[in-house]
C-alpha cells in the first residue's frame, strides 16, 4: 500500500517542495495551503495521511488535527512543529496527531514517518477485516450453524448467560448440549472461574455424593483425608451436571436440598458448606415423561428447569448439515495436514438426505473418517460410511395391511402419531411439539380404539376401528410390496413430506 498524502502548509513554496519530494519517493501526494482548504479537499478526495504545518492563518494545525479526529477518524495526521516546539508537539499528539517532525523538515525523516503511518493503517485495516470475517463464520463460542433452529438456541444462550438462573439443556445425544453449557459459562461474568463438568450417569450414588458434596476424613474406608466436593471446587464458576436424568433417585432428593439451600453437606460431616457456583444441567431424556413415570422427582425437575434450553436435533436444522460438514472438514484437514478442500456434489446430497440419529457428533465422526480416507482434494461418495451411502431418504408412509384395505382418518392419525414418536426416539414431549398438540392429546391419540363395539357407532356411522390396527413398526416396509401406500397429504402417493 503506497498511501495517499495531503500536505497542508500556508507557505506555498514549502508545500510544493514537500509534495514533490514525497512524490519522488513513490507516494501519491496533493498539497493545499490552508486548514479550510484541507477539509474541503478531503470531502471529495480521501487521504491516508495529512502532513500539516502548525502556524497557519485561519484553522491552525492543532485545530485541524481535532477536526480530522471527528470527521475522518481513520486518517493519521503528522504535524510539522517549529524549533523547540515541544509544547506544540504535545498539544498536537493530544489533538490526535500520529507523529510530529521538527522544522526545518528533513525529507527523509518525513518519508520514514509517513511510511510508518501507512503501515500502521494497513495493519489496522487487516485486523478489522479478519475480525469481521471471524464474527461472520463462528457465531458464538464454537457453536457453528445458521439455521433458524440453532439461531434460536444461540439467542437463548446469549440472553441467559449473564443471569445466575439454573439452566436445563435438553436434546438428543450428540446435539451439542455440552457445547451449549460451556458457551453459557464462557459468555457469563463467571468465565474466568472454573467450569466443572460431572457426568451423573457414570457413578453409583454413594460415589457421586462424595464427588459432588465432598467428604470428611474417615467418612469411608478410603477417606484418608477430607476432600471438598465439586460444588465447592467450582468456586464462583459453573458446575455442569450432565445426564441429570440418570441420577439415582436417592441422590435426587439430596440434590434438591442442596439447590434449595445453596449449601452442601460433605459425606460423614455434620456441617454444611455454602457454595457459589452456578448450576447448569443437561439430559437427553424427556424429563417430563420421566416425572410422569416416577423415575424423576417432580420437585427437582421444577427446581432445575428454571430456564430450559432445547438443542434441536440435526435433522431439524437441515441448512446446517453442509455448513457443519465444511466446518469440521476445514478443522480436521488443517489438523491432519491433508489437502482436502471440499465435498463433491453427490456426497453433499447424501449428507443432506441422511437423518443423523447421532446428530452433530455423528457428522463430526463421519467427516473425520472421510478426511482420513479421502485421496483427492474433495470428499466423494466412496469416502462416506456405507450406511450413509445406502440410506434411502425417509418418506412418511402410512402402511396398510392389504392392497384393498381402507382405513379411517382416526386410524391414519394414530399410525402417523406412532410414526412421529418413533422418529424422535420415543420422546413424547418432542413428538407432541412436532405434531402441534399437547402431551395429553398425544397419549389420547395413541390409545388403541376400544374393541369394535357395534354399539359405539351411531346408526349409519362406520364403526371407529373398521380396520385392524397395524402393529408393525411404523418404518417397516409394507407387508405387501405391491400394496399402494395410503397417501395422507394427497400429493405423491404414500408421501407426507
Ligand atoms: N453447533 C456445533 N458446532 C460445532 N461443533 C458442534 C456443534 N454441536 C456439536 N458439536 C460437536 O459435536 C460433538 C458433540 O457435542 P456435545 O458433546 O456437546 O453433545 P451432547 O449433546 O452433550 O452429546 P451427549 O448427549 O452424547 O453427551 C462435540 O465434539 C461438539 O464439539
Ligand atoms: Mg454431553
Amino acid at each position: 500500500m503506497n498511501g495517499t498524502i495531503l500536505i497542508v502548509d500556508d507557505d506555498e513554496d514549502t508545500a510544493v517542495l514537500l509534495r514533490d519530494s514525497l512524490r519522488k519517493r513513490g507516494f501519491d501526494v496533493d498539497a493545499v495551503t490552508s486548514g479550510q482548504a484541507a477539509l474541503e479537499h478531503l470531502r471529495t478526495s480521501p487521504a491516508d495521511v495529512v502532513v500539516t504545518d502548525v502556524q497557519m492563518a485561519g484553522i491552525s494545525g492543532i485545530e485541524l488535527c481535532q477536526e480530522l479526529r471527528q470527521r475522518h477518524p481513520d486518517l493519521l495526521p503528522i504535524v510539522l512543529t517549529g524549533q523547540g516546539g515541544l509544547d506544540t508537539a504535545i498539544a498536537a499528539i493530544r489533538a490526535g496527531a500520529y507523529d510530529f517532525i521538527t522544522k526545518p523538515v528533513k525529507v527523509d525523516a518525513l518519508a520514514i514517518s509517513v511510511g510508518r503511518a501507512i503501515e500502521h493503517l494497513s495493519l489496522k485495516r487487516e485486523v478489522k477485516r479478519l475480525r469481521s470475517a471471524a464474527d461472520r463464520d463462528v457465531p458464538i463460542d464454537g457453536i457453528a450453524g445458521n439455521s433458524p433452529a440453532i439461531r434460536e438456541t444461540i439467542e437463548l444462550v446469549r440472553r441467559v448467560a449473564d443471569s445466575d438462573a439454573t439452566v436445563l439443556v435438553t436434546g438428543e445425544s450428540g446435539t451439542g448440549k455440552e457445547l451449549v453449557a460451556r458457551a453459557l459459562h464462557n459468555l457469563s461474568p463467571r468465565r474466568e472461574q472454573p467450569f466443572v463438568a460431572v457426568n451423573c450417569a457414570a457413578m453409583p450414588a454413594p460415589l457421586l455424593e462424595s464427588e459432588l458434596f465432598g467428604h470428611v476424613r474417615g467418612a469411608f474406608t478410603d477417606a484418608k483425608r477430607s476432600r471438598a466436593g465439586l460444588f465447592v471446587q467450582a468456586g464462583a464458576g459453573t458446575i455442569f451436571l450432565d445426564e441429570i436424568g440418570e441420577m439415582p433417585i436417592e441422590m435426587q432428593v439430596k440434590l434438591l436440598r442442596v439447590l434449595q439451600e445453596r449449601k452442601v453437606r460433605p459425606v460423614g460431616g455434620d456441617e454444611e458448606v455454602p457454595f457459589e457456583a452456578r448450576v447448569i444441567t443437561a439430559t437427553n431424556r424427556d424429563l417430563e415423561t420421566e416425572v410422569d413415570e416416577k423415575r424423576f422427582r417432580e420437585d427437582l425437575f421444577y427446581r432445575i428447569n428454571v430456564v430450559a434450553i432445547p438443542v434441536p436435533p440435526l435433522r431439524a436444522r437441515a441448512g446446517d448439515i453442509l455448513l457443519l460438514a465444511q466446518y469440521f472438514l476445514k478443522r480436521i484437514a488443517s489438523r491432519t495436514n491433508k489437502p482436502v478442500q471440499g465435498i463433491s456434489g453427490p456426497a453433499a446430497r447424501l449428507l443432506m438426505d441422511y437423518d443423523w440419529p447421532g446428530n452433530v457428533r455423528e457428522l463430526e465422526n463421519c467427516m473425520e473418517r472421510a478426511v482420513a480416507l479421502c485421496r483427492l482434494d474433495e470428499i466423494t461418495v466412496d469416502d462416506l460410511p456405507a450406511k450413509i451411502q445406502e440410506h434411502q431418504s425417509s418418506k412418511i408412509v402410512i402402511t396398510t395391511e392389504s392392497p384393498g384395505e381402507l382405513i379411517t382418518l382416526d386410524e391414519m392419525e394414530r399410525r402417523y402419531v406412532r410414526q412421529v414418536l418413533n422418529a424422535v426416539g420415543g420422546n413424547k414431549t418432542h413428538a407432541a411439539r412436532i405434531l402441534g398438540i399437547d402431551r395429553r392429546s398425544l397419549y389420547r391419540r395413541l390409545e388403541e380404539p376400544r374393541n369394535e363395539r357395534k354399539d359405539d357407532a351411531k346408526p349409519g356411522e362406520v364403526p371407529r376401528a373398521a380396520v385392524p390396527v397395524d402393529h408393525r413398526p411404523p418404518t417397516a416396509p409394507p407387508a405387501h410390496p405391491a400394496a399402494p401406500p395410503m397417501s395422507a397429504a394427497g400429493g405423491q402417493p404414500g408421501e407426507l413430506e
